[in-house]
Parts: structure tokens; sequence; C-alpha cells
């Protein structure tokens, strides 16, 4: 395939060297004049292992040339690969400004062009960068339209400084969000020879995986590291803790937990995170990221409680809870949380669950729901048919299999406030449903 890089930095060079190993014919576009000069000689504009040999390799094969012209590379490829720098401007935003400005001349390159072309973007853009941001660009200064003239997609980069060439060849996943089936073909194909996970998306779920990604690596090091703090502190060998921790592949480094929806409660998570901050403080030890998971649990709970707000009505039907299916714990459950900031709102609130029998209460359950819902023996309704009936919000806060019946009677009246991602079609049957996270 004829490629166009754009951006001869730490990505673009990479992506240009390892395209032209692989067989392709690549022209690396660049503003400054010092690398494309260097890539013409034979020379890397920036040190990663194995790059060298790779560059000076591609360029005597006659496989990989630089140029100052967009139009000129536009004009001998059939795909574009945008590798701009997106660096951080002073007020913590995302700088487009390169993203855009080669944008606009691939775009102006595209006006004259008769066979169809593709612009895969690989900078890390913020959400809505493509939609709003590059494809108007490229429509604009094309005059033509994206998917039916030109290809347009999304297609982040997860190779690592330091070992880049390696990852390129063996990366943890292939992500390509397209404008449409046409604009995606050419990326299939460039990647079909390259053994990777391959997730086929729309430009927006591409964008926000890459945030994702980096916010989750970001997080994973700074746990580690104010974990081992406490550790240090503590005499505890925080390289152990951190070993025996990864080792749990069930519960800690599996998708258990990571998926969005309602806020976290029980008997021990907010219980033990709330004593591990305590004797952080007692120590003196500074550790904001541990510090802030409890007060981003209860702006989690008070976004779901505006969501029923926000809906205007003032019965509100709270379907599940306990705080998590197959049990009857109610201890720190979010939905008693919930319940009880509805009530404060002023707000007729039932419940429905078949897990909760007041009369079997007993020790801590019953102390918690003493203090937390003096009265939730009058919310209480006997079946879903009962909530149904008596409210017009249903907030559905559990997973449990028996909610399926009753959330498929809820008819046109209601609105459904999904906490938990139900699977049910209610809105195919005319119901507003809002999610928390979607
Ligand atoms: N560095 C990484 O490890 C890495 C990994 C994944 C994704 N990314 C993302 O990839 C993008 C590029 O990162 P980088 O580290 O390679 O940046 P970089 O600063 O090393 O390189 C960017 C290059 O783009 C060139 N450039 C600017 N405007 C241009 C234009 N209009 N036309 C052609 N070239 C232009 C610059 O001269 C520079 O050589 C960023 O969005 C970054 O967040 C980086």
């Amino acid at each position: 395939m004829r490629i166009a890089v754009f951006g001869m930095g730490y990505v673009g060079t990479v992506t240009g060297a390892c395209l032209a190993r692989m067989g392709h014919t690549v022209w690396g576009v660049d503003i400054s004049a010092e690398k494309v000069g260097m890539i013409n000689e034979g020379l890397s504009p920036v040190a990663e292992r194995g790059l060298d040999r790779l560059v000076s390799l591609a360029v005597r094969r006659g496989r990989l040339r630089a140029t100052l012209s967009a139009e000129e590379a536009v004009r001998r490829s059939d795909l574009s690969l945008v590798c701009v720098g997106t660096p951080s401007r002073a007020d913590g935003s995302a700088d487009l400004s390169h993203v855009f400005h080669a944008a606009e001349e691939i775009g102006r390159a595209l006006r004259s062009r008769r066979s169809y072309h593709t612009v895969a973007l690989r900078s890390t853009v913020p959400p809505r960068t493509m939609q709003s941001g590059v494809i108007p660009r490229l429509e604009r200064c094309a005059g033509k339209k994206v998917e039916r003239d030109f290809g347009a997609c999304f297609h982040p980069e997860f190779l690592r400084e330091g070992s880049s060439v390696p990852d390129f060849f063996r990366p943890p996943k292939t992500v390509i969000g397209a404008a449409g089936p046409r604009s995606a073909r050419r990326l299939l194909e460039l990647w079909r020879p390259i053994r990777a996970p391959l997730f086929l998306t729309s430009l927006g779920t591409a964008e926000l995986v890459k945030y994702a990604d980096n916010s989750f690596h970001a997080l994973k090091v700074a746990f580690a590291n104010e974990i081992g703090t406490i550790c240090k502190y503590f005499g505890v060998d925080s390289h152990e803790v951190m070993r025996i921790f990864v080792e749990d592949t069930k519960l800690n480094i599996s998708p258990l937990y990571l998926q969005p929806g309602f806020a976290f409660g029980g008997p021990c998570l907010p219980k033990d995170v709330r004593a591990l901050c305590s004797a952080a403080r007692g120590a003196g030890l500074d550790l904001p990221l541990l510090s802030s998971i409890l007060p981003s649990n209860s702006i989690h709970l008070r976004r779901a409680r505006d969501l029923v707000l926000a809906t205007g009505k003032r019965k509100v039907g709270v379907l599940g809870l306990v705080f998590k299916s197959d049990t009857d714990d109610l201890r720190e459950s979010p939905a008693c949380a919930l319940v009880r900031s509805l009530l404060e709102k002023r707000r007729q609130v039932r419940i429905y669950d078949p897990r909760v029998d007041l009369r079997r209460l007993i020790g801590a359950n019953r102390a918690y729901v003493a203090r937390q819902l003096p009265n939730l023996n009058r919310l209480l309704v006997e079946s879903g048919r009962e909530l149904l009936a008596t409210s017009d919000v249903i907030v559905l806060t559990g997973n449990q299999p028996e909610f399926d019946k009753v959330l498929r009677g809820l008819t046109q009246r209601h609105v459904l406030i999904d906490l938990v991602r139900w699977q049910g079609r209610a809105a195919a049957r005319g119901v507003r449903v809002q999610g928390i996270c979607w």
C-alpha cells in the first residue's frame, strides 16, 4: 500500500519505518525541514531501540522518503496516517492546532484526487475531535463528503516509547473507529498480517478508549505508589504486597469492578477504604488518590439522585435495596443512601426487594436500617406490580433475575432510571430510559 505518515516524531517515525519494513511504500511528512532532511539521509530523528537500522534500511530500499509537502505525499498515497503532536496547553486542554492544520492540508490535497483516499488520525485527541473538528475541515478543504468520497477513521496508537518497534508488530490491540464501513476498509487490509485483537467501532468510542487506557495506566502507577507509601510507613515490603496483589486475576487484575454503573457500597469497601485513609492520615501521609475514592462515590450517588429529580416526577419506585444481588445485606447499600436522599428531597418513595424481610434483619444490618431508613417498613411494597402501579419513575439498582419480570410491566407512563445497564428493551416499548453512565 502507498501510505503518507504525517509527523515524523516518536509515533510517526516508528510507524513509517515499520510500515516500510512490512513492504509498504511510505511518504513521511513533517513541517520540520531538519527532520525531513534526516529521514532522507537514512537517519531517525528520534532515538528508539532498533529504529536507526529500520529507517536506514527503508530509505536505502526506496520504501521510505520524507517531504515537507502534504500535497505531494497525499497525491502519491492511498492512506494518510496522522501522527502529529497534541501537547497540553497551559490550561490543560489538548492543543489540536497541529491536528487541524494537517487536516486542512490533507483536505486541500484531496480536492484534486479522483481515487478514494482514507485519512486516519493516530494522535491522541479528546472525544468528538473527529466528528466536530477533523471531518468538517477535511470536507470543507476537499469540497467532498466523508465516507462517500474519502474515508475517515480515528485509529489510536498503543505503542510505548522505549519498546515502540516491538510494540508496533505486537500491539495489545488494534482499534479502528470509522466514519463508516468504506472508511474502515483500508485499515482492515493494512493490519491483516498483524496478530492482535481487532475492534471495529465508532469514532467516539475509539477516541475515548485511548484516554481510558492512558488514564488507567496513570491511575495504576499512582495507586501502586500510594500503597507503597503506606507500606513503607508500616515497615511492610510494598513489592511483596503488590506481587501478591497482581497474582489475583479473579478480583484484582480482571474485568470485575470495571463496569460503569451504580456507586459501590456494602459492608466492606466503604468501611475499609475509610479505615485505610484514616490510618494514612494518622501517619501524616498525603494520599490524594485513595482519599478521593469515597468522595467520588458520593458524587456518583448524587448523580443518580439528580437523574431521578430531573424527571420532575414525585412518585419514585426503587427496584432493589440490597447492596448486591444474592445477599440480604443492606449495610452501606448505595440504594439505601439513594432512597434517603430522595426522601430528603420530598419524593414519595416505594421500594420492592424480595431479598429484604424486615422480620429477619438482625445485628448490624438491622441497626444500619434503623439509622438510615427508620420507616423502611412503610416504604416497602409486596410486589413488583404494586411498585409499578404506585410509581412514575422506576430506579433499577440491582441485577436480580426476578426484576426482569417486573420491568417487562413498564409502560409509557414510566421513566426508567437504569443504574445497572439492564439488558431488556424497555426503550423499544416506548418507555423513557435514562442510564447513569450511558
Ligand atoms: N509518544 C508516544 O509514546 C505516543 C504513544 C501513543 C500515542 N501518542 C500520541 O501520538 C501523537 C504524536 O506523538 P509523538 O510523541 O510522536 O509527538 P512528537 O512531538 O514526537 O512528533 C510530532 C511531529 O509532528 C510534526 N508536525 C506538527 N504539525 C505537523 C503538520 N501539520 N504536518 C506534519 N507534521 C507535523 C512535528 O514537527 C513533530 O515532528 C500525540 O498525539 C501523542 O499523544 C504518542
